[in-house]
């Protein structure tokens, strides 16, 4: 792994052992993309005198405009760039834009200087991955002058050794008198030389969030974004680009991911020769920072992984990235625990013996974590009051929450709470005292989202009483757990705390003061396992798994619902980030009957806990539950740090697949689910993956029954054959016919 420089073409290859980045100075002295793709030979492995430089085609094109006077070979709009402005003959989407105090947008950064590191620096005040030690990555920071505007940019790129992604962003600096105004400041912005392309993206709303939407590029922008103040529901700051043969298991695939979770957009850009430009960032609508002399703004991160084998390998890379080298703290390495959470049980009608009587009876079949959601604090019984005011509700918990957490705790459980930090209801004392702490616009109307409106944390006396507040709480009682909740998005983003000019940052202003929040939350309780939330997951983006490393995936906890937001969500999201619980039926987001075990062989995948009252289930259930609970706790280290392949999809059929398999390829776990039954389907095998293709495994379904032994090659190459999930014909399992909402696992283990 490594950084060179050819200083004679000015070319950099920033490379591994599996893939390369090329990129150089161009003619005019900005930066042009050369490659991005599987390894190519680095110096002293080519032959003599060679080098990347034709990769740039300077040819001439009828109508454009040129750079240079008399000559017809150097036009911007057809040069592969790394960091493009608009304005200076190229007319595609630019990575940036500044807006100067003569009106103009014209800017031109050309190469001063670079530098190449060991290791990885930090970003300040935001998230981003991390190296733990200095030979894990490089990086490369190149910086750009534009001498008329005295200003800086630099563009800092990270490869690792053991990762095939390079991380990137971008650092504005004013070092002039006059001020400067960023209306665009993308993250990443790449050139890439065709358009033979799908473009994979994760889109939704609440409660089906992260489906995959894939289409063909075609010319023009094809985007996806959000606006709404968080990443959202709607639209994942992901973009993937494959091949149209690429499948799960072969072909190539680039992942591109923003670690960011606010306003975001994400485009590609075919233009009409044939050259695709990916660009992500944070979206430019609502956008305008003022960079007065002597700041500097720098970018979120943004994440690219190439991989030359398919969609699963390019998932494996951001599932190793993101839980290793994004997600940090105590928890993460560790399997997670086995939560009970009583808001589907209770939602706000709960006291503290109703809370006990659902622990105790949790705690009986092993559960180890209880979690207390909405409605402790304040006058919080309903969700038109109370929020803002985090001081425990005595009428429900006489004993605070510390007393509550002492007698979780005596039981032999952690203790887990609920929070939503970034928000008052106006019936609040909160907000009564202080009415300008809320995002607005004097004279125009407050819009709400579920009776509530959003703190102004770009104020950073705002943070800090909210900080103040909660600390104290957390301080006094014993608190293992944070679920983190987040439940409408931004509307009237004004904030009292800054003059006209600064109105466009606040978006991003507010989600610094969220990360602060974060980091200072961490830091003091660096025990507590956080967990992301938004509405269920409509912030479940990278940035907030740098803070929190797993996150409420949906608030749709129907096993076949799940099915398809738990796929989608692997593609780029590790399965220890995805929160996952079994709950009731009939399932309260879309009144289905599911059985207990498709409910759990769901969840498994993910943290795995449970979201109804355990005590209304009969004693067949409960020791149902308990076996889920002893199975979960035997295979949660190789599902939830094991490596995940998908294989088949249910965004395609009625069946959908899935396994994990330990780093030393001994053991694998295959979920298989069927949503619907029909008579006499046709035969069906799984080709299973990753095994050891000379080992024997002894397969058991779910654990228990033989299922026989087959080698590795059988399995991977002839497949498990799993015909007997259709009905009529097939065998009785335990006295129960098999039918709709169906599902097994296997679990292989390598033998001697
Ligand atoms: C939305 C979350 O997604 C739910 O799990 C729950 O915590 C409610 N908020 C509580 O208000």
């Amino acid at each position: 792994m490594g950084i060179q420089y050819d200083a004679k073409h000015q070319v950099f290859h920033l490379c591994n052992d599996r893939i390369s980045y090329l990129l150089a100075v161009l003619r005019n002295g900005q930066l042009g993309q050369l490659y991005f793709g599987s390894r190519l030979p680095a110096a002293g492995e080519m032959p003599k005198g060679h080098d990347y430089t034709y990769l740039f085609e300077g040819v001439k094109r009828a109508t454009s405009s040129y750079v240079y006077e008399g000559d017809f070979t150097f036009s911007l709009e057809h040069v592969r760039q790394e960091y493009p402005a608009y304005g200076t003959t190229d007319y595609r989407m630019p990575a940036f834009e500044i807006r100067q105090e003569d009106g103009s947008r014209i800017t031109d950064f050309v190469y001063a200087s670079h530098e190449i590191m060991d290791g990885k620096p930090k970003l300040q005040g935001l998230p981003a991955t991390y190296a733990e030690r200095a030979d894990e990555a490089q990086t490369l920071a190149i910086t750009l002058r534009d001498e008329k505007i005295d200003a800086e940019l630099v563009l800092s790129y990270t490869i690792f050794r053991d990762f095939d992604a390079i991380a990137r962003h971008a650092c504005f600096q004013n070092n002039g008198s006059a001020g400067l105004d960023i209306t665009r400041a993308m993250s990443l912005s790449i050139d890439l030389p065709d358009a033979d392309y799908e473009m994979l993206q994760l889109s939704g709303w609440w409660a089906r969030e992260r489906h995959l939407v894939t289409r063909p590029l075609a010319p023009g922008i094809q985007s996806v974004g959000s606006l709404r103040g968080h990443s959202g529901h709607v639209h994942n700051p992901l973009l993937i680009l494959k091949r149209p043969h690429t499948d799960e298991s072969q072909g190539e695939a680039i992942g591109f991911s923003l670690v960011y979770s606010g306003n975001f957009l994400a485009q590609a850009e075919v233009d009409t020769m044939d050259v695709t430009r990916v660009s992500m960032g944070i979206h430019p609508h609502a956008f305008d920072w003022c960079l007065a002399r002597g700041e500097h703004f720098q970018t979120p991160e943004a994440v690219m992984v190439y991989a030359a084998g398919g969609l699963n390998a390019m998932s494996q890379t951001f599932h190793a990235l993101y839980r290793t080298r994004l997600a940090r703290g105590t928890w993460r390495d560790k399997v997670r625990p086995i939560l009970i959470n009583n808001w589907e049980a209770t939602y706000f009608d709960f006291d503290e013996d109703k809370l006990l009587k659902i622990a105790r009876t949790a705690h009986d079949v092993g559960v180890e974590l209880f979690v207390l959601d909405d409605g402790w604090f304040g006058a919080r019984c309903s969700d038109t009051s109370g929020l803002g005011d985090w001081q425990p509700n005595t009428d429900r918990l006489p004993n605070g929450i510390k007393g509550l957490s002492e007698k979780i705790h005596a039981l032999g459980m952690k203790f887990g709470l609920w929070v939503e930090l970034e928000m008052a209801n106006k019936d609040s004392d909160l907000y009564r005292a202080h009415p300008d702490w809320i995002l607005h616009v004097d004279g125009r109307r407050e819009s709400h989202g579920r009776n509530q409106y959003v703190l102004d944390f770009s104020r950073k006396e705002v943070v800090d009483c909210i900080h103040d507040s909660i600390a104290k709480v957390l301080r006094a009682s014993s608190v293992d757990y944070i679920k983190w909740d987040m439940n409408r998005s931004i509307t009237e983003c004004g904030s009292k705390g800054f003059p006209a000019k600064r109105q466009g940052e606040i978006f991003h202003r507010y989600i610094l003061g969220v990360y602060d929040l974060y980091e200072r939350l961490r830091t003091e309780f660096p025990h507590i396992l956080f967990e992301s939330c938004a509405s269920g997951g409509g912030r479940f983006d990278p940035g907030m798994l740098y803070y929190a490393p797993q996150a409420w995936t949906s608030d749709d906890t129907d096993a076949v619902e799940r099915l398809s937001i738990q796929y989608g969500t692997s593609y780029a999201y590790p399965i220890v980030s995805m929160g996952s619980h079994v709950s009731a039926v009939p399932n309260h987001q879309v009144f289905r009957e599911t059985s207990l075990k498709m409910r759990g062989d769901v969840a498994y995948f993910g943290t795995f806990g449970y979201e109804l009252d355990l005590g209304t289930l009969s004693a067949e259930e409960l020791a149902e539950v308990r076996g889920q609970i002893a199975f979960m706790k035997e295979h949660r280290e190789l599902i939830q740090h094991g490596t995940f392949y998908r294989l088949k999809s249910p965004f395609a059929g009625n069946v959908t697949a899935w396994m994990v398999v330990s780093a030393d390829k001994k053991k694998a776990l295959v979920g298989c689910y069927k949503v619907l039954n029909s008579t006499c389907s046709p035969f069906q095998r799984l080709r299973l993956q990753g095994l050891d293709a000379r080992a024997d495994y002894a397969v058991k379904i779910d654990g228990r029954t033989d299922f026989g032994d087959y080698t590795g090659a059988e399995l991977m190459r002839a497949g498990l054959v799993t015909s007997d999930f259709s009905a009529g014909e097939a065998p009785r399992e335990a006295g129960k016919h098999c039918t709709d909402y169906w599902s097994r696992l296997y679990v292989l283990k390598a033998k001697g």
